[in-house]
């Protein structure tokens, strides 16, 4: 889907609500939900937001999953993703707070956080519909090039290029930055029944013409997609500009 004016968010927003509202979640059989973080996603959680106090949608039979945090973070540090997720959507929403799952970064058993989150996910019966953004070289959650497209929830170093990519958010430092992440795999997207993902700006032109226009390759974990009976990139006209 590619739209025309900046709202992707807005459509990425009334999509998830729509979801919801046709699957009629109740407390016995919620929505499970996946969620990502960056500065794509957070003109749908503004729009989710509205949509919530309007009583267009609400959150309060949902399920969350977050696809990755930052390693050594605390959850009231403000570049985590909990503080993130907590500040820009949970906080405004009618959500229970027993329903929010993020993989905590400062387990001290990477394993062990990582497989109990695999086992979250799946008690649930897997998620409905996991929501993601990309890296400008091409990467999903925490998943850098490289990663196995048959990938779990682990612990991956990141790249020179997220480091950089995302020093802006820690005030240009880039030895600020986390250098490690925990995050969900390329598989556990994919396992996902749907897979919707946002793609922004002149930035990430290439990565969406190596994901849709080049063979799926682990070089660049969007291509994966590919691989899905129900993928949907929703991007704006500045992404598509190599397509
Ligand atoms: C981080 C996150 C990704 C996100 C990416 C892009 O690397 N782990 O999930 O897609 O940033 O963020 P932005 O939307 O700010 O470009």
């Amino acid at each position: 889907v590619v739209i025309t004016d900046k709202s992707v968010g807005d459509w990425a927003a009334v999509y998830v609500a729509k979801k919801i509202n046709e699957f009629k979640p109740t407390a016995d059989r919620p929505f499970v939900l996946g969620l990502p973080t960056g500065g794509t996603p957070l003109a749908m959680y503004k729009r989710l937001i509205q949509m919530n106090k309007d009583g267009i949608v609400s959150f309060e039979n949902v399920v969350t999953f977050n696809m990755d945090e930052y390693v050594g973070l605390t959850p009231d540090n403000d570049q985590s993703y909990h503080y993130y997720m907590h500040t820009n959507f949970f906080d405004h929403i009618d959500i229970k707070k027993e329903n929010i799952n993020i993989l905590d970064g400062t387990a001290k058993d990477y394993k062990a956080e990582c497989e109990r989150y695999e086992e979250k996910i799946k008690s649930y019966g897997g998620i409905h519909l996991f929501l993601g953004g990309i890296g400008p070289d091409g990467h999903i959650a925490f998943n850098e090039p490289g990663s196995s497209l048959s990938s779990r929830t682990r612990d991956k170093d990141l790249t020179m290029d997220t480091i950089i990519a995302n020093s802006r958010f820690f005030g240009g430092d880039i030895n600020k930055v986390p250098k490690l992440a925990l995050t969900v795999g390329v598989g556990t997207i994919l396992d996902a029944k749907e897979v919707l993902i946002m793609v922004t700006g002149a930035n990430k032109a290439r990565a969406l013409h190596h994901g849709i226009e080049e063979g799926v390759n682990h070089m660049w974990t969007i291509s994966a997609l590919q691989l899905h009976r129900h993928g949907i990139i929703v991007s704006d006209e500045a992404a598509c500009a190599e397509l």
